[in-house]
């Protein structure tokens, strides 16, 4: 999102609060972000709020300067409206302008991205849904109305999706879709083994690698399944399969892996697990326990045997030198292999940032440097994209 000039439309809904840290959910993916508010969303947060945000002013009356809706219209590369009400909604649905908002939307020939926000009844009022219709058949991008707590306490079908989905689906629109119609696997995040109902043997992988790889593939089109034990949030369009332990990635990672395009493993996945499992809190009064091990199933391995074979991309995490890894690339049958030192600063299990080497089967290797895991998410996808034979078919873009 890096330089993307994105316009930020703001309606009269109560939700018009989470805008406010919409824009700086864009504003922190690199974007160039610039605010257009109706009359009524200033009922609910003042212009003020986003200016300071964004830095920029907001455009709130179209007889302000020359010709403000046509300079912020021609400036968008995309336009997205969040929230929009049933009112904006329709004046857009059907060319009314009128006011900032929808003259500016009229006046762009940018890539337009709804988030509708409204009660129950108002989203399934005929004249919504004719308008809702008449949007999609547009081919223009709506991301939610979902159903949870809405104005005035009542809980239904109507509130607008969450600026992290908002946010995500406007990234999809930015970039080039290269990997539609593919299927992407990912595992993340370190197993966690149990010794007793109450401890486990674990590893400090966070699973922000996997995720920035799985958020990476998915704006390029892909349809993702991620293998997960991280807790952290993934957007809706991601097919998120939560797991704990070597035995549950291992099954659901095979299961997910069948006939897809390219699978990449990510996740730290324990190679041993306790023998038994005690049934209640083991007691410090009954000594320090021998906890007998055993070997967990080899997850690459069972991908890189599935007939046919996906594309396969392996992590290797290792501390010190890297020429583990390298052995790993030659011998283990994967398409590529990404090593990281986990063991220096700013680099590996937690943090933002990464330094990876890509180990090719043919021994040729290639150092990116260090960088933050989402660029390298991004770079490491475009790469697969580049691999992957191009088929056609349907995106994962919200509609
Ligand atoms: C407290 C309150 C909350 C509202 N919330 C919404 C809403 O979530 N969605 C919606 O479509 N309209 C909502 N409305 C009605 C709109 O504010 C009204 O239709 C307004 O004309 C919309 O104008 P605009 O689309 O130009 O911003 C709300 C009104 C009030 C008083």
């Amino acid at each position: 999102m890096q330089g993307r000039r994105i316009v930020l439309g703001v309606s009269g809904g109560v939700a018009a609060y989470k805008s406010a840290y919409l824009a700086r959910r864009l504003l922190e993916q690199g974007a160039d972000v610039r605010v257009v508010m109706t009359k009524s969303a200033q009922q609910f947060v003042g212009a003020q709020t986003f200016a300071a945000i964004t830095k920029q002013a907001v455009l709130v009356d179209l007889f302000g300067g020359i010709s403000p809706h046509t300079e912020l219209g021609q400036w968008a590369e995309l336009i997205v409206v969040a929230p929009a009400t049933a009112h904006s909604l329709a004046k857009i649905a059907y060319g009314i302008s009128g006011d900032a908002l929808a003259s500016t939307v009229l006046a762009s020939e940018a890539p337009l991205l709804l988030a509708p926000a409204m009660h129950t009844e108002m989203w399934m009022h005929p004249g919504t849904v004719h308008t809702i219709d008449q949007l999609r058949r547009a081919g223009h991008t709506l991301v939610g109305p979902e159903s949870g707590e809405l104005a005035g306490g009542d809980i239904g079908y109507g509130r607008m999706a969450e600026p992290e989905d908002i946010a995500f689906v406007a990234s999809c629109l930015l970039s080039d879709q290269s990997l539609i119609g593919k299927r992407v696997v990912v595992t993340a995040g370190g197993t966690r083994e149990a010794i007793d109902p109450v401890r486990y043997i674990g590893n400090r992988s966070s699973g922000k690698m996997g995720h920035a790889i799985a958020q990476a593939a998915a704006r390029l089109g892909a349809g993702v399944t991620l293998v997960t034990t991280s807790s952290l949030v993934t957007p809706a369009v991601i097919e998120r399969v939560q797991v704990e332990s070597a035995l549950e990635m291992a099954d659901a990672t095979w299961r997910a892996s069948a006939g897809a395009d390219c699978v990449i493993l990510a996740a730290a996945v324990a190679d041993f697990r306790p023998v038994a499992v005690a049934d209640v809190k083991m007691r410090r009064a009954d000594g320090a326990p021998q906890i007998k091990l055993t070997e967990t199933p080899n997850v690459l391995a069972g991908v890189v045997s599935m007939e046919p074979k996906p594309f396969v991309v392996g992590f290797a995490a290792q501390t010190g030198s890297l020429e583990e890894a390298k052995r790993k690339a030659l011998s283990y049958g994967t398409d590529l292999l990404v090593a990281n030192d986990v063991s220096a600063p700013e680099r590996g299990f937690g943090t933002d940032t990464n330094e990876v080497t890509l180990m090719w089967p043919d021994g040729t290797e290639d150092d990116w440097g260090f960088s933050t895991k989402s660029e390298i998410a991004d770079r490491l996808m475009a790469l697969v994209a580049s691999r992957l034979p191009a088929i056609g078919g349907g995106g994962v873009v919200a509609n």
